[in-house]
């Protein structure tokens, strides 16, 4: 009798199910009315006296053992069947999947690309890591001039003649270098600058610069193109200012104002009260930039501007803090979805 149990317990312990037609046969052989343990119990009452309780002990536990394990290939036999249906079920209703969205940046990169687009300039890109050439020397920086100081480029340190470009003019100047003109192109791109991050500043941003060479260009030029996009960017009451400035690689240079397109220039908080929003810088390639790419400066002139992206989404989307543009937060990007 013992050996009968411990054989049963024996196949049982080497069972393997995986069909239900299987389980129902374990069932039938082991669990039923008819089946070997119910068969135990009738051969119970032959067993001596002494046995009995242990023999009893033995019997159920292997009906415990037999009912666990048929719970068990059940369950098993259960979720596979679930699986199964959840691969196969084609008419099942679609789950809802979140669609990304285009970052602010990229949106506004693009409807400024666009726009130059329209009037013929077309894009060029350039290296990131750049040479001292293309960034400063190129673009009229003298030797000694503070944009070269450590404080605002990031240089790198086994090459001093290498670092992270500051501005996408270094686009500019190469494509100078390699195309005769007319030459008509802007550059958008990421740029560096070694500066303390804040809600006004970072130490990476995007540009979109703008270069016009040909023969005969002139500042009238320059200012209709710009006040062109303004009337595109941001509207068609918009109206412009030029303020004059400095850069290396402009003469005469100006920085752009646009009226403010929250008040409509009436002053408010926004434009600090002046009416006015500052976007660009601009002015005309000066002649030795022109010399220093190759290009006649007698025979050709030209303008060139340059803007953050940030700064306008922050005009455009009235975001405050530029930090928002780089932490990736859903909850923020999730509001630019549809904007395509
Ligand atoms: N390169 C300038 C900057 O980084 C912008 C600029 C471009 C100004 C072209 C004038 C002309 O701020």
């Amino acid at each position: 009798m013992k050996n009968k149990i411990e054989t049963l317990k024996q196949q049982l312990n080497d069972l393997s199910i995986e069909t239900a037609e299987q389980l129902e046969e374990y069932r039938l052989q082991f669990l039923s009315k008819k089946g070997k343990i119910q068969s135990l119990f009738s051969d119970f009452k032959n067993v001596s006296k002494e046995e009995k309780p242990l023999v009893g002990q033995m019997i159920n536990s292997l009906k415990n053992q037999a009912q666990e394990s048929y719970n068990t290939f059940k369950e098993n036999i259960r979720s596979d069947k679930e699986e199964d249906k959840d691969e196969l079920d084609l008419t099942r209703p679609v789950e809802f999947s979140h669609f990304g969205a285009r970052h602010p940046i990229s949106l506004v990169r693009n409807e400024i690309v666009d726009i130059f687009n329209r009037i013929g300039f077309v894009i060029s890109e350039g290296p990131e890591i750049e040479d001292d050439f293309h960034i400063f020397t190129a673009l009229n920086f003298p030797q000694e001039h503070p944009a070269r100081d450590m404080q605002d480029t990031f240089f790198i340190e086994k090459d001093p003649d290498v670092a992270l470009r500051t501005h996408t003019s270094s686009v500019q100047a190469r494509v100078m270098e390699n195309t005769p003109p007319p030459i008509r192109t802007i550059s958008p791109g990421r740029v560096f600058r070694n500066e303390a991050i804040s809600a006004r500043a970072h130490c990476i941003f995007h540009q979109v610069e703008g270069l016009y060479v040909d023969k005969d260009v002139s500042f009238a030029d320059l200012k209709q193109t710009l006040l062109y996009f303004a009337k595109e960017m941001f509207g068609e009451e918009t109206k412009i200012r030029l303020r004059p400035s400095y850069f290396p690689f402009t003469e005469p240079s100006a920085e752009m104002d646009v009226s403010c397109n929250i008040c409509g220039g009436k002053g408010c908080n926004v434009c600090k009260y002046t009416g006015w929003l500052e976007i660009l810088g601009c002015g005309m390639v000066d002649p030795n930039v022109l010399r220093n790419c190759g290009i006649n400066a007698e025979e050709y002139t030209g303008f060139a501007f340059g803007m953050g992206v940030e700064r306008i989404a922050m005009l455009k989307y009235q975001v405050k803090d530029l930090r928002l543009f780089f932490e990736n937060d859903k909850r923020f990007l999730d509001q630019f979805s549809g904007a395509f």
